[in-house]
């Protein structure tokens, strides 16, 4: 079976000024994810290393340089999902975890629940050779000067201009037919401590169903949870003459129609096909087209 790869750094009104920082982000993260799959390497291999270069890259939100809670802090979610076997590993509300997909991992593969949160994740991060960091590594200064700007006034979109970010999200399929889907994010900008949004909830942020696809969303979590976009995007790959880019383009209208959001979303057909649709005014991603040629745009 040929692999295939296909990531993005987020849905939103990205600025003219990031458009090249966020492309090269993808550039660098499918070269990580595709060194994997081009050595006949895991799939879940290959979607840990994408999103772990994604999540160092303070041009997106996930990990270092991640938007910052009402209280000036880094607070992150992630999840990775097994689409053979439908499971997934998931952690949210993580203040000192640099890598949250590295985590979102170890709950996949060694803990009996698929979920967990907070410092309960953190405590299970260190019993399992993750290193926990001090909380005030993952914050990068451009976020830090928003989130001043922001509670000397109030939450405002303006006030983040140019430090704006998104979600990250990437979905393999490797030689051997191994389909892995993954999302991480630092969630909304002064968002309520305790918010989660949808990205680490399976079905809404990330599903992986070797039956039909694998899908990243990205954009407003409120909207995305309540049609459970990524799961629905997933479905609409199930029908035997469906097309990647209409199932994304149906999600994200749907997306539009019923949560009244918007936002967007990458994702894979079971045969490694990709397609992906945007609702927002920019989505940064990228693919690797069938000569093995790196596709990023915004
Ligand atoms: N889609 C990311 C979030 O709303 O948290």
């Amino acid at each position: 079976m040929s692999p295939s790869l296909i990531v993005h750094g987020g849905a939103w009104d990205i600025p003219d000024e990031a458009v090249e920082a966020c492309k090269a982000g993808c550039r660098c993260a499918l070269e990580a994810g595709w060194g994997v799959l081009t050595r006949g390497g895991h799939a879940l291999d290959a979607i840990e290393a994408a999103i772990i270069v994604l999540e160092d890259d303070p041009v997106f939100d996930a990990g270092y340089g991640s938007h910052l809670n009402l209280d000036g802090q880094v607070e992150c979610d992630a999840i990775v999902m097994d689409g053979a076997t439908l499971r997934a590993g998931s952690v949210a509300g993580l203040h000192r975890v640099k890598n949250p997909i590295r985590l979102a991992r170890a709950v996949l593969e060694k803990c009996p629940h698929m979920m967990l949160i907070s410092e309960g994740a953190e405590r299970f991060a260190a019993q399992h050779g993750i290193t926990l960091c001090d909380p005030q590594e993952l914050i990068s200064s451009a976020e830090r000067e928003a989130w001043l700007r922001c509670s000397k006034d109030s939450h405002a979109a303006k006030h983040h201009r140019g430090h704006e970010q998104g979600t990250v999200g990437a979905v393999a399929l490797d030689v051997r037919g191994r389909l892995f889907a993954a999302t991480s994010t630092g969630g909304t900008c002064c968002k309520l401590p305790g918010r989660v949004g949808d990205s680490p909830l399976i079905g809404c942020g990330c599903y992986a169903d070797a039956e039909t696809g694998g899908v990243s969303s990205t954009g407003y979590g409120e909207a995305i949870m309540k049609v459970v976009l990524a799961k629905t995007a997933a479905d609409f790959l199930r029908p035997a003459a469906s097309n990647p880019d209409r199932a994304a383009q149906a999600a994200v209208q749907l997306l539009a129609k019923r949560g009244k959001g918007t936002g967007g979303l990458i994702l894979l057909d079971k045969r490694g096909n990709p397609g992906f649709a945007f609702s927002t005014p920019r989505m940064a991603y990228g693919y690797v087209a069938p000569d093995s040629t790196f596709v990023t745009a915004v």
